[in-house]
């Protein structure tokens, strides 16, 4: 995984619990990479598991919801860094839905060994879009969390539900469901 996704992640731990907590991670968890990310590196996506698992041992924060944080944290970083993918787009569904087509891709290009997911869209309702889900890395809190980040960029509250594993294609399926900003 690339080396924003950690130095994103270590700069909202040092925000949020200090500089100290991150040496502590680190030095709690056996990183091949030693905690030394560059924005440009790539890492074994185990190590943000890792370091997670250890931050909710020391937070006593549950896992799932450290992750949906950081997820929608990431969403805010991914305002500032990414701004061309924000060209256009009215809403936050609209957004969502560029994320397979066209947002991922043009990722892929700048980093040609990003391991991305896959996601399948389908707009149910006027406010209510179903995402399907895939990847081998599980890391479906983030996602939830990016989701989440993405509708209130916009303007917009949702409530996040899932349906479960979807059992043919293996993904695990969200449905947002639209409402106005909380
Ligand atoms: C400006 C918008 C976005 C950018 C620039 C972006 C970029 C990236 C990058 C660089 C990675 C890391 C890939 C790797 O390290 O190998 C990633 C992974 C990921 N992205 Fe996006 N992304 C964006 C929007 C979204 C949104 C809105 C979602 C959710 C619907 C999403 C879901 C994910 C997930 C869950 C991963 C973790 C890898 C995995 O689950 O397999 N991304 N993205």
């Amino acid at each position: 995984m690339k080396g924003i996704i950690f130095t994103e992640f270590l700069e909202l731990v040092e925000s949020k619990f200090g500089l100290d907590m991150v040496d502590d991670l680190i030095a709690a968890c056996d990183l091949p990479s030693r905690g030394e990310y560059t924005a440009v590196g790539t890492y074994d996506h185990r190590e943000i598991v890792d370091l997670v698992v250890e931050l909710s041992r020391r937070t006593e924060l549950p896992v799932p919801d450290l992750l949906q944080v950081y997820g929608e944290h990431l969403f805010g970083r991914f305002t500032v860094l990414y701004p061309q993918f924000f060209a256009g787009v009215v809403d936050g569904f609209q957004f969502l839905e560029n994320v397979e087509g066209y947002i991922h891709v043009e990722v892929k290009k700048l980093y040609p060994s990003a391991e991305l997911p896959t996601f399948d869209h389908e707009r149910i309702a006027d406010d209510r879009l179903r995402l399907v889900y895939h990847s081998s890395r599980h890391l479906e809190d983030v996602a939830e969390g990016l989701i989440r980040g993405c509708m209130k960029h916009f303007g917009s509250g949702c409530e996040i539900t899932r349906e479960g594993a979807d059992s043919a294609a293996g993904g695990i399926a969200f449905i947002v469901a639209r409402s106005p900003a909380p």
